[in-house]
C-alpha cells in the first residue's frame, strides 16, 4: 500500500500558523501511516515576497519525507511588472526549487510536475504540447509504474465549474498525457477539493481521475475549511480521502473509492476505503 499527501495553496503569507502545526502534525502523527511522498500543487505564497518564500521552504525542510512541489500563479509577483514578465519565476527557484519538471520515483509510483503559472497571463494557467511531452517523456522510463501528473491549474474541472477555470491548453496536452499512461492528475488553484466520479478524461481505453485539494493551511478559504488529500494506491484500489480542519485538529471528512477494471477506474461505492 502506497500513501501520498497531497496539498495546495498554502499561500504563506495568509496562512494560519495554528492550522500549519496542526498539518504537519496530522501528516506525520495523527493520519497513520504516514506518507511516503508529499506532494505540493503551488500557490505557495500569497504575494511572491522573498520572506512568503523563506516561509514555505521553512515548511518543506520540516518534512520528513521526500516531495514534490510545482509553481502556482500567486508564485509569480503581481505588481513587480518587471519580473512579472522577464523574471516570473525568479524568487520561486531561487528558495524552494530550480526544476520546473521535477518527478520523484517511489514505492511504485512516479509523478512529475509540470509548470503552469507564467507572468503573461493573470490568473488563468497554460500548458503547452512541449511541455506535456516532455512530462511523458520521463513517464515512459518507468512503465510498469503507477503514474500522476501534478500541476497547479486544473486540467479537468468538477461539474458546474466555468470552462474558463480548466488551464489553456488540456485540450492539446490531455490526450498526450493519457498516451503516457497518466492515471491521476493533481492540482489545486480552485480552494476546492473534489475527487472525480468517474474518469474525467477518457478515451475508449482508459480515464484519467482528477483530484483537486483545497487550501491546506490558507485564511484565503472559500466556502470550505482548510484541508488536503490522502492518495492511497493499493493494487487495483486508488482511494482519496479527504482531511479538514475542524477549529481544533484535521480529521477525515469524506472519501472517494475507485477500482481499476480493463484498464478503466470506477467509481466503487461499496469498495471498503483503504
Ligand atoms: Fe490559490
Ligand atoms: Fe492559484
Amino acid at each position: 500500500m502506497t500513501v501520498v499527501a497531497h496539498l495546495s495553496d498554502p499561500h504563506f503569507g495568509s496562512e494560519s500558523p495554528a492550522v500549519a502545526a496542526a498539518l504537519v502534525d496530522d501528516l506525520f502523527g495523527r493520519a497513520a501511516p504516514a506518507p511516503s511522498l508529499v506532494i505540493v500543487s503551488g500557490d505557495l505564497t500569497q504575494r511572491a515576497k522573498v520572506h512568503q518564500f523563506r516561509a514555505a521552504r521553512a515548511f518543506l525542510d520540516r518534512l520528513p519525507a521526500p516531495y514534490l512541489v510545482v509553481p502556482g500563479n500567486h508564485d509569480i509577483p503581481l505588481y513587480d511588472v518587471w519580473s512579472r514578465f522577464l523574471h516570473p519565476l525568479d524568487r520561486y527557484r531561487a528558495n524552494i526549487t530550480e526544476d520546473l519538471l521535477p518527478h520523484v520515483v517511489a514505492d511504485g509510483l512516479v509523478v512529475v510536475g509540470v509548470n503552469t503559472a507564467h507572468g503573461f497571463t493573470f490568473k488563468d494557467g497554460k500548458v503547452t504540447v512541449e511541455q506535456a511531452r516532455a512530462a511523458a517523456e520521463v513517464f515512459a522510463a518507468h512503465p510498469d509504474r503507477f503514474k500522476i501528473l501534478v500541476a497547479h491549474h486544473p486540467f479537468v474541472l468538477p461539474a458546474g465549474r466555468p470552462a474558463r477555470e480548466r488551464v489553456d491548453g488540456a485540450e492539446h496536452a490531455l490526450p498526450i498525457l493519457h498516451d503516457a499512461g497518466v492515471e491521476v492528475i493533481c492540482s489545486g488553484h480552485l480552494h476546492a477539493a473534489h475527487a472525480s466520479d468517474t474518469g474525467g478524461f477518457r478515451d475508449a481505453r482508459r480515464e484519467i481521475l482528477a483530484v483537486h485539494a483545497g487550501t491546506c493551511i490558507s485564511t484565503r478559504t472559500r466556502g470550505e475549511p482548510n484541508g488536503y488529500n490522502r492518495l492511497v494506491l493499493d493494487g487495483d484500489r486508488f482511494t482519496v480521502h479527504h482531511r479538514v480542519w475542524d477549529g481544533d485538529r484535521f480529521t477525515e471528512s469524506s472519501h472517494k473509492a475507485y477500482r481499476r477494471e480493463r484498464g478503466r477506474w470506477l467509481h466503487d461505492p461499496d469498495v471498503v476505503a483503504a
